[in-house]
């Protein structure tokens, strides 16, 4: 069931920023993400691997820690104000959920809790200051991608999902329902800063990452990173595409990294700025949701993900079989 957008929400979301992700080897993960994909390392630190995109003026939009399982230990989140992140746990200790401020490196306040099915999140306004890459043009290596742009998450109540993040005042912009399950919500795309999302849930097992987004400006950098990764010996961490997915309009890349993370590649998506803009649905069976020009996802896609640490993972409540490549 679709609800009305929270205009006046209890804090101010800006943007979604990085992933802390867990990584069994910093040295591959680093050859992965720096060498290849062309993120800028900030800093390395024992435990640690601080990665920013082209655009960054900030430390990081990407944190590797090192950690003996390849988990996400939060997805994290940059509000307005240092006030949001008084009212921000206010809010979350009113639903009873966790809230405590923490110490992370390169960040002002930041404050640790969970959403309503248990996915550790993370919120901050402060950043140490790095750098902007955009014209330096002769550091571009790999994929050039140039920021974060959205996480997409398994979740087993996609309609308890989307109701906790539209209160956060994340509106709707495209979502999918399921025929064969009473039209229930099988999948939801909500954005903040503007485009098509900064989160989306998919039905699945979970709660899970399903993959995290790094926005490129073109299409020939998708072409351009297949070509290197298959030449450099990550032909297996191609998964998926290119493609276009009918949803968003999306032109996208899939790839797993050294330790399983799913990182997508990703452009061509469209302004949802307008508060009025109505939210486009898709219908489970309609094939071209998935990808516009034909092609089903393999199996992995569906069924792959990054856990959440010490938190329990469910079967689905709607179990609807999607159309597989293999
Ligand atoms: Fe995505």
């Amino acid at each position: 069931m679709i609800r009305s957008t929270t205009n006046k929400p209890p804090f101010d979301v800006v943007r979604c920023s990085h992933a802390v992700l867990g990584a069994t080897d910093l040295g591959a993960s680093e050859q992965f993400y720096a060498q290849h994909l062309g993120y800028v390392v900030t800093e390395r630190t024992p435990d640690a691997l601080y990665l920013r995109n082209l655009e960054c003026r900030t430390h990081h939009s990407l944190v590797l820690q090192r950690l003996p399982e390849p988990t996400c230990e939060a997805l994290v989140w940059k509000v307005a104000n240092e006030d949001d992140l008084d009212l921000a746990s206010r809010w979350f200790q009113s639903k009873n959920l966790p809230a405590a401020f923490v110490e992370r490196h390169g960040q002002g306040r930041t404050l640790r809790t969970c959403d309503a099915l248990g996915m550790p999140l993370e919120f901050y306004f402060s950043m140490t200051s790095a750098p902007c890459k955009l014209q330096q043009y002769d550091d571009y290596r790999g994929a050039r991608i140039q920021r974060l742009d959205h996480f997409n998450c398994f979740s087993p109540d996609v309609q308890k999902s989307y109701e906790f993040w539209s209160e956060l005042g994340f509106r709707l912009t495209e979502y999918t329902v399921s025929e064969e399950s009473n039209n229930a919500l099988w999948a939801v795309w909500l954005q903040r800063k503007g485009g098509v999302h900064d989160i989306a849930f998919t039905n699945g097992r979970g709660p899970r990452l399903h993959h995290f987004a790094g926005w490129v400006p073109s299409v020939s950098d998708l072409v351009h990173s297949c070509d290197l990764l298959s030449t450099a010996g990550y032909v297996k961490n191609i998964e998926r595409g290119l493609g276009r997915h009918g949803i968003g309009n999306a032109l996208f890349l899939y790839l797993l990294d050294p330790d399983g993370h799913r990182i997508e590649l990703f452009c061509s998506d469209y302004l949802t700025v307008d508060p009025d803009l109505v939210p486009k649905r898709w219908e489970f069976r309609d094939a071209r949701r998935q990808t516009l020009w034909g092609m089903p996802a393999p199996r992995s896609w569906f069924e792959h993900g990054t856990p959440f640490p010490n938190v329990g993972v469910v079967d689905p409540l709607i179990k609807p079989q999607p159309v597989l490549a293999h």
